[in-house]
């Protein structure tokens, strides 16, 4: 079977963490046991990459420096995990990806879209997802429910109501321009009416890999 790039975005609160976990037991009764990993993150210098950009101590990073940091632990992951994978005919579930620097990057922190886009081309070696689950959520409603889960902001979270209104906008409109790509999910439905959206979304490619 033909390895599979899947990767989940949205806000915050928006329930990626469940969703994955969700779409992890539906492959697996397709008898296909997915690479899970995440960005930032997913290697060693990837782990480094994501201590740094979330450490509220670094407030005086520059969106330069962030949007640089964010490509150089996704060079590393395409190259030491993603590529791998796929060409090993892995299904790979990823907690965000280019896409985040497109919404956060561009929208949220209004670095120019041709620079992201020649970033992804060379660091990210242009590796696209084969479908990109958009879990969508009012900025007020995703807030609350991170507010919620009690542990200490980290130094993205610390913005303002604005940037995520921008980073929603921005991730809406990818979609909006890529549908062949996307999926928007309303996540302010229950996790069970996500998932079973989601599976949905999924179908396609299993039967793809089934001809
Ligand atoms: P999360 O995956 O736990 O939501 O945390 C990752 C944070 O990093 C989140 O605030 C989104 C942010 N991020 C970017 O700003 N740009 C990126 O390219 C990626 C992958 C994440």
């Amino acid at each position: 079977m033909k390895g599979r790039l899947i990767t989940l975005e949205g806000g915050e609160g928006a329930g990626k963490s469940t969703l994955l976990e969700g779409l992890c037991s539906y492959l697996r009764l397709h008898a296909i046991e997915p690479l899970l990993t995440r960005e930032p993150g997913g290697t060693a210098l990837g782990e480094g990459v994501r201590a740094l950009v979330l450490d509220p101590a670094l407030r005086e990073m520059c969106a330069e420096s962030e949007l640089l940091l964010m490509f150089a632990a996704r060079a590393q992951l395409v190259r030491e995990k993603l590529r791998p994978a796929l060409d090993a005919g892995q299904w790979v579930l990823c907690d965000r990806f280019t896409d985040a620097s497109f919404a956060y990057q561009g929208g949220g922190r209004g670095q120019p879209p041709e620079r992201i886009a020649e970033l992804e081309r060379w660091a990210a070696d242009a590796l696209q997802p084969d479908l990109t689950l958009l879990l969508d959520l009012p900025v007020g409603t995703g807030r609350q429910r991170a507010a919620g889960r009690g542990h200490a902001a980290d130094r993205i979270e610390r913005e303002a109501d604005g940037f995520f209104e921008r980073i929603r906008a921005a991730y809406l409109e990818r979609a909006a321009q890529q549908p062949q790509r996307f999926c928007v999910l309303d996540a302010r439905q229950t996790p069970d009416q996500v998932l079973a959206a989601a599976m949905r979304a999924l179908q396609p490619l299993l039967e793809e890999g089934t001809t």
